[in-house]
């Protein structure tokens, strides 16, 4: 049995003005009619898998059950009173649904992938790994020195699946490294995608995260389910370490094995994403709205609310909503987030 366990509590910051506290984007219609959460469920049509269970921000609530029942999906909410990031995220899934003990399928709400049977069939390929308690990640061939993802290096073949044991996992590394790793020829990214067994998450994270586990099994000891909400203790959680699945699990554990994924996978993670899954006209301008372009070349606009205008630009972003416009050179857009950083403390 798989569960599908969608990771919807992240803050979007790098998609501002879009994006905002209030509604980040995994709640956004970015890349088609559906939002990128809604793609996340639509993606699992033809897999046999449980409802999912969605895991998000307690703010975020309403929002996340009106745009399941939309698309006629049912499933529990975990609601978090504050992120405390993705391994905490994955530890509550794994403890509500330990009696059964399902393959838990996590996945964020931020990617796009272009070719979903290639998605499914990597499912299926990754399920007999996972069922043996191997911890199962979905390996993206690098195409740049990325510093913003995981990179996993690949170790022995494993026979019979076209997979392989993971011999090194590495967050975010620097620049020079990710260098390295690229012309190597020898890393995957992290597509931030895992198939596990929920018991065996659980028990990789008490030995290699125990604060995380204890925190987190301490907020679901009296959880209260109001609808499709589940509820965890705010006090408990609170005490609970901030750390990402692959900082507290993945880059420690020695179980880990990486099935490549060839599915056109996107992290829609800042602009220059969505410039680069978007169609684009011959002088590579991606632009939707009211817009005159005049001598521009592979810029970005998001319009809607006025006509747009360039005269001679080249590699910009141009995201104009009702309140705040922003302008931003395309390889910069990553810094976006120092902006909303900026916000914040103007408050
Ligand atoms: N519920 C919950 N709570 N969800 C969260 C939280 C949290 O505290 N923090 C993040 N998320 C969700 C985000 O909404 C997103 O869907 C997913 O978890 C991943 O978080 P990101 O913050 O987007 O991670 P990342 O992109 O920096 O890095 C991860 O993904 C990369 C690929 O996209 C890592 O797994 C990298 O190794 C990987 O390469
Ligand atoms: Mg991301």
């Amino acid at each position: 049995m798989i569960t599908p366990v969608i990771m919807a509590g992240g803050s979007g910051s790098r998609l501002w003005p879009l994006s905002r506290t209030l509604y980040p984007k995994q709640f956004l219609a970015l890349t088609g009619e559906q939002t990128m959460l809604q793609q996340t469920v639509s993606r699992l049509t033809g897999l046999d898998v449980t409802a999912p269970l969605v895991i998000c921000n307690e703010e975020h609530r309403f929002i996340v059950a009106e745009q399941l029942r939309i698309i006629e999906e049912t499933g529990s909410i975990i609601l978090e009173p504050f992120g405390r990031n993705t391994a905490p995220a994955i530890a509550l899934a794994a403890m509500v649904s330990e009696k059964s003990n399902p393959l838990l399928l996590v996945l964020a709400a931020d990617h796009v992938i272009e070719d979903q049977k290639a998605f499914i069939d990597a499912v299926k390929q990754a399920t007999p790994l996972a069922e043996q308690g191997k911890l199962v990640t979905f390996g993206i061939v690098p195409t740049q020195a990325h510093t913003g993802y995981g990179y996993i290096k690949r170790g022995d073949a494993i026979s019979d699946n076209e997979s392989y044991s993971v011999a090194q996992f590495v967050e975010k590394p620097d620049l020079e490294t990710a260098q390295q790793y690229l012309q190597s020829g020898e890393f995957y990214w992290n597509s931030g995608m895992f198939l596990i067994k929920a018991s065996r998450y659980l028990q990789e994270l008490e030995k290699f995260s125990p604060d995380i586990f204890l925190a987190c099994q301490k907020a679901l000891k009296n959880p209260t389910e109001d609808n499709d909400f589940i509820r965890v203790d705010t006090a408990e959680f609170e005490v609970c370490p901030d750390d990402s699945v692959d900082y507290a699990v993945m880059e420690k554990t020695t179980d880990a094995v990486v099935v490549p994924l060839d599915a056109g996978w996107n992290d829609i993670g800042a602009w220059s994403a969505l410039w680069e899954v978007n169609d684009k006209c011959k002088d590579g301008n991606a632009v939707s709205g009211d817009t005159i372009l005049h001598d521009t070349k592979n810029t970005f606009i998001h319009g809607g609310e006025r006509l747009i205008a360039t005269v001679g630009l080249d590699n910009i972003v141009i995201v104009d909503t009702k309140d705040a416009l922003l302008v931003a050179t395309k390889d910069k857009v990553q810094e976006v987030k120092k902006i909303v950083e900026q916000l914040k403390v103007q408050g």
